[in-house]
């Protein structure tokens, strides 16, 4: 989703904005902008495109020079990717902006001001408020931008310059983040924290409906009613090592390989005496033992994390888990209400429709638990109870890392809760939580493979589509493996329950089609076979993950890669991921495409 980016201080501001907009392009974006105050004037830059395109015209055109502005890189919602539609818009006479978000009522108030006798450039929303915002300037901006922010309904991040107000930088948002970044003698607004780390560690959380004013003497804060603020001084625990390749060919091959780090980094703080503790979290036995249902709501990635969360506290503590998506749960009344939980699961702790979600079921008075990978985000600070995941900037698109911290988070909440409800006993929560434990050395070896997986992903290449199949948790982990595949090698594929195949999608099989069986499952293990025979009998090209005891019998898998077995088949997905994602991968890099920047998404949908 766009990114924004703000700088006040000594420095080349053009090139701080570029530095630090390209810090963003893992948001996902389709055009990028700049303005700088170049003494008085505001000047512009901004292209359709990559940021290189941007630097291109640049040079071409020249390149703003100034100590103040602001920068963006869109991901078009209205109006198609071009040079105009790019963002920084002008509101007229006063009013430089860029935006993120969406502006729900931009339409109504696009006519009220072309009623005005105002003319538009763009197809955008953010003109319509900028050419709000310029329409309700006096002479104070700070009385302009809460006059605009009564008539404006959405969501949204801007960062404004007033051409009154030279090397000044004004940030305001409602849902969307921004935060405001201070180093010596400058400071920065951005829509996240790894667009600053180069510059500084120390930030502040710009909160809903709140203003920042950056200036040559530092940053001020101001409420809707124009009182100072006082707020709390953050510090970002990434360093810029955690937001940088390290000799990695991608961001997203890095965060593969950072996976066993960051089990540990959230698995071991919460393990006492061989078994999970969670009360730095708000998670006591006493306060979760009674729910009635538990709801896990997400979206994409996250949601794959749900299911696997699903079988595991359905099977362990025996409470009715419901997985939903969060843009479906939101619109069908949802029968939440006191008594259940809600379990938020989230990389970014931004996601609109995930963040709305909770907000309903709190509404609808059911306890919210997050699950969060992003400190401080706007999911983190309203929920209940917090998990955060401790996997560091994930930068790929493409979420892996995550993930993986995500479900390690399941299986510790689904032990306390069966231990807590007496459905286990000490002794088996022991056993499980030291299987736990044993993942990131399980994963370590597999990782050491990947030249298997990457012979293994040239047999998917030419496919048109392809399928995943699994039973039970080896269906929750297909989920994962089909979308991670179709993210990044733009390939078809879906995922399939095994034993619903022959109920008519094995129809679409045809000679040479790529099916990858994912058989992790011993209690399951004969079923599966039986489909794989199945999809094998008409033509498909199978490609088998299952355990390494298991012999297959005959000439049922074309390819085999056979992972390290657990003594608990339950924590199969976790080292099971791997293989999934490292076949996404290898077959995206092999089909040259853009594998952490792929098309058309974007890293935080903070959009509905
Ligand atoms: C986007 C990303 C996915 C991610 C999903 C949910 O679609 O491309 O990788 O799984 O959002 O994001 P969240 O930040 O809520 O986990």
């Amino acid at each position: 989703m766009c990114g924004i980016v703000g700088y006040v201080g000594k420095r080349d501001c053009a090139e701080v904005l570029i530095a630090a907009l390209s810090k963003l392009e893992y948001r996902g974006y389709d055009s990028a902008g700049i303005a700088v105050f170049e003494q008085d004037q505001i000047h512009m830059s901004k292209s359709k495109g990559r940021l290189a395109d941007l630097s291109a015209k640049m040079e071409r055109e020249g390149t703003p020079k100034g100590f103040a502005g602001v920068g963006h890189t869109r991901w078009a919602t209205h109006g198609e990717p071009s040079d105009i539609n790019s963002h920084p818009h002008k509101g007229g006479e006063h009013v430089t902006l860029v935006h993120n978000g969406i502006i729900e009522n931009y339409k109504e108030l696009k006519q009220r001001l072309i009623d005005a006798g105002r003319t538009f450039v763009s197809e955008t929303d953010t003109e319509v408020v900028a050419q709000l915002l310029d329409s309700n300037y006096a002479g104070d901006p700070l009385a302009a931008i809460a006059k605009t922010l009564q008539e404006v309904r959405g969501s949204f991040a801007l960062g404004i310059l007033f051409n009154d107000f030279p090397n000044q930088v004004y940030a305001v948002r409602r849902e969307s983040p921004l935060i405001v970044g201070v180093g010596e003698g400058e400071s920065f607004i951005a829509s996240d924290v790894p667009a600053i780390l180069r510059y500084t560690r120390d930030y502040y959380l710009l909160e809903h409906d709140e203003i920042a004013v950056l200036g040559e003497n530092g940053v001020k804060f101001f409420n809707m009613q124009f009182q100072p603020l006082e707020k709390k001084l953050m510090t970002a625990d990434w360093d810029m090592d955690a937001a940088e390749k390290q000799g990695y060919d991608h961001f997203m091959l890095k965060e593969i390989y950072e996976q066993p780090e960051a089990i540990k980094k959230t698995v071991l703080p919460r393990i006492e005496n061989g078994l999970p503790d969670l009360s730095e979290c708000g998670i006591t036995p006493e306060n979760i033992r009674d729910f009635r249902n538990i709801y896990i709501v997400a979206c994409g990635t996250a949601m794959h994390a749900g299911m696997v969360g699903k079988y595991v506290i359905e099977k362990l503590a025996r409470v009715p888990v419901i997985v939903d998506i969060a843009s479906e749960f939101r619109y069908r009344s949802p029968l939440i209400g006191e008594g259940d939980l809600i379990i938020i699961i989230s990389q970014s702790g931004e996601t609109a429709d995930s963040l709305a979600a909770m907000r309903l079921a709190k509404q609808l008075g059911a306890k919210t638990l997050a699950v969060v990978n992003a400190k401080g985000s706007s999911i983190a600070r309203e929920a209940d109870m917090l998990i955060y995941t401790h996997a560091g900037p994930e930068i790929a698109v493409a979420s892996t890392k995550a993930y993986m911290v995500q479900i390690a988070v399941m299986y510790l909440f689904a032990f306390e809760l069966a231990l807590s409800k007496g459905q286990i006993s000490e002794d088996e929560c022991r056993r499980l939580t030291a299987q736990l434990l044993k993942t990131p050395e399980l994963i370590a070896a597999i990782l050491e493979r990947k030249e298997e997986l990457k012979t293994i992903s040239e047999a998917l290449l030419e496919a048109e589509s392809l399928l995943y199949i699994g039973r039970g948790l080896d269906y929750a982990l297909s989920m994962e493996g089909s979308l991670k595949l179709k993210e990044i090698s733009y390939i078809h594929s879906e995922a399939y329950a095994a034993g619903e195949l022959k109920h008519g999608t094995i129809s679409l099989i045809y000679e040479g089609m790529p099916v990858i069986a994912v058989d992790t499952q011993k209690a399951l293990h004969e079923k599966t076979i039986s489909n794989i025979k199945e999809v094998k009998a008409r033509g498909a090209k199978t490609i088998l993950v299952c355990g390494d005891s298991y012999q297959p019998d005959g000439d049922i898998a074309d390819f085999c890669f056979r992972l390290p077995e657990m003594e608990d088949d339950q924590l199969m997905p976790m080292p099971a991921v791997v293989p999934l994602q490292l076949l996404a991968y290898y077959t995206a890099v092999l089909r040259g495409n853009d594998v952490d920047k792929p098309r058309n998404l974007a890293k935080s949908v903070t959009v509905e």
